[in-house]
C-alpha cells in the first residue's frame, strides 16, 4: 500500500494505492470525512456495478443509494449531470451528502462535476477504476463534461476527500483498456522520473500480467509524479503543461479519426513518438535515448494502426503553415526524465514528425 499526499493551495488529500482497498472503502472514508453522513451516493456504470458492486457495499454498514452513469463518452455530458443532480435532489441529499465515483475517467469526470455543482459543492471521493483514471484522471482536481463543440469544455476545479486506487479492481479490465492507459504512465516516466521507465522496462511482464506488486508499483509512481506537478502548479499556468507530452499529436489523431478509432493511451502512444522525434531533430535526446523510449512505448503496445493524412493531423493541432510559431507550446523530453516546454516548434516540424510517426505506423500495418 503507497499513500501519496496531494498538497494544493485549494486542497490536501491522500492517495491510496494498493490491492484489496474496495473491500473496506467506508472504514478508510470515515477516516477522512467523519462519520458517514445520512446520504452517501454512488455514481457508476451498470458494467462496472455488476462486476464490483457487491464487493463496494460490502464495507458500508447502510448501502450507499447507486445513481448509474451509462457507460461512453457520449454520456459525458450536461444532460447527464442535470439527470444525477436531478436524482440526488429527489432522494434528499443535501449539503452534507457524499458522493463516491466508482469507475473510469468518464465516471470520474462526470461524478465529481456533479459533487462540484450540486448544492454548490459536495465532498466526494474517487474510486478509479480504470489505469488510466487511477494514474491520471483522478488526482488533480479536473472535472467536468463534453459539449457537441467539443471536449471537456465545461467544468470546474474540485478536489476530492481522498482516491482510492485498487489494483485488484484492474483485475477485470479489458487488455486493451489497461495497456492504452499504461502509456500515461510510459509519459510520466519520460517526463519527470527515469526510475520508473527502468521498471517499466524490466517488469514489462509482471505489469502486463497484471501482477499486484508491480502494478502497484507503477501506479504509485505514475500518481506521484502527476500529483508532484500538481502541486506546484495547480491551475496549468506553467509546469503542469509538461503533463501534455503526446497529447498535441494525440489529440489531433483523436480528433481527426472523432475519437471512434483509438483510445486515448493509444493516440498519445503515436503522439509521444512524434516527438520523440521533434526532439531528437533538436538534440534534446540523443538517438540512443530515442530509440529506448520508443521501444518503451511499443513494449506497452501494440499501439493500433493509422492510416492518416500528415497535412490533416498538423492542421488539427491548430498549426498553421503562414504562422512561422506553428504550435504555441510543445512537450519535448530532455533527456529521459525531464521536459521542457517549446514555443517555437514550427508547423514545418510537425509535418515532419507526423509523417515520421506515420512511416512507423504503416510498418505495424505491414
Ligand atoms: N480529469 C482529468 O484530469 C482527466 C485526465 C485524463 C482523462 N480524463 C477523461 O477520462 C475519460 C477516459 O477515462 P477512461 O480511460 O478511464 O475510460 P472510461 O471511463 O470510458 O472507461 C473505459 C471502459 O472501461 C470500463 N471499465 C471501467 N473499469 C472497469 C473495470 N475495472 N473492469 C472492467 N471494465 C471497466 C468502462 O465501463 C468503460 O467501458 C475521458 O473522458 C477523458 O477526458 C480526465
Ligand atoms: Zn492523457
Amino acid at each position: 500500500m503507497q499513500t501519496i499526499r496531494v498538497d494544493t493551495p485549494s486542497a490536501k488529500y491522500d492517495v491510496t494505492a494498493g490491492t484489496g482497498l474496495i473491500g473496506s472503502l467506508a472504514p478508510r472514508i470515515e477516516r477522512v470525512a467523519g462519520k458517514l453522513p445520512r446520504r452517501v451516493f454512488v455514481v457508476t456504470s451498470p458494467e462496472i456495478w455488476a462486476l464490483w458492486g457487491e464487493a463496494f457495499t460490502s464495507s458500508f454498514p447502510e448501502a450507499p443509494i447507486t445513481l448509474f452513469l451509462a457507460a461512453g463518452e457520449k454520456h459525458k455530458t450536461m444532460a447527464s449531470v442535470e439527470k444525477l443532480l436531478r436524482q440526488m435532489a429527489a432522494a434528499g441529499g443535501d449539503r452534507g451528502s457524499l458522493l463516491i465515483a466508482l469507475g473510469g475517467g468518464i465516471v470520474g469526470d462526470v461524478g465529481g462535476f456533479t459533487a462540484a455543482i450540486f448544492m454548490r459543492g459536495i465532498r466526494y471521493v474517487q474510486v478509479p477504476t480504470t489505469f488510466l483514471s487511477q494514474v491520471d484522471s483522478s488526482v488533480g482536481g479536473k472535472t467536468g463534461v463534453n459539449l457537441r463543440e467539443g471536449k471537456n469544455l465545461v467544468g470546474s476545479f474540485h478536489h476530492p476527500l481522498a482516491v482510492f486506487a485498487d489494483t485488484a479492481v484492474l483485475g477485470t479490465l479489458p487488455d486493451r483498456e489497461l495497456r492504452a492507459g499504461l502509456m500515461e504512465s510510459v509519459k510520466a516516466g519520460i517526463i519527470r522520473d527515469r526510475s520508473l521507465v527502468r521498471f517499466m522496462e524490466e517488469h514489462a511482464d509482471e505489469v502486463l500480467h497484471r501482477e499486484p506488486k508491480a502494478l502497484e508499483k507503477v501506479i504509485a509512481a505514475s500518481i506521484r509524479m502527476k500529483a508532484e506537478v500538481v502541486n506546484k502548479d495547480e491551475r496549468e499556468s506553467g509546469l503542469r503543461m509538461i503533463l501534455n507530452f503526446g497529447h498535441t499529436l494525440g489529440h489531433a489523431i483523436e480528433q481527426v479519426t472523432r475519437y471512434k478509432v483509438l483510445l486515448h493511451g493509444e493516440a498519445v502512444g503515436w503522439g509521444m513518438i512524434a516527438a520523440l522525434y521533434v526532439a531528437h531533430r533538436r538534440k534534446t535526446i540523443t538517438t540512443k535515448q530515442a530509440e529506448r523510449m520508443e521501444a518503451l512505448i511499443h513494449l506497452y503496445g501494440p499501439l493500433p494502426p493509422l492510416k492518416l493524412r500528415a497535412a490533416k493531423l498538423v492542421a488539427a493541432t491548430g498549426a498553421d503553415k503562414k504562422n512561422v510559431g506553428g504550435v504555441r507550446r510543445f512537450v519535448l523530453p530532455i533527456g529521459i526524465g525531464d521536459a521542457g516546454v517549446a514555443e517555437d516548434v514550427t508547423a514545418d516540424e510537425l509535418q515532419a514528425a507526423a509523417e515520421f510517426m506515420l512511416g512507423r505506423a504503416a510498418e505495424r500495418l505491414a
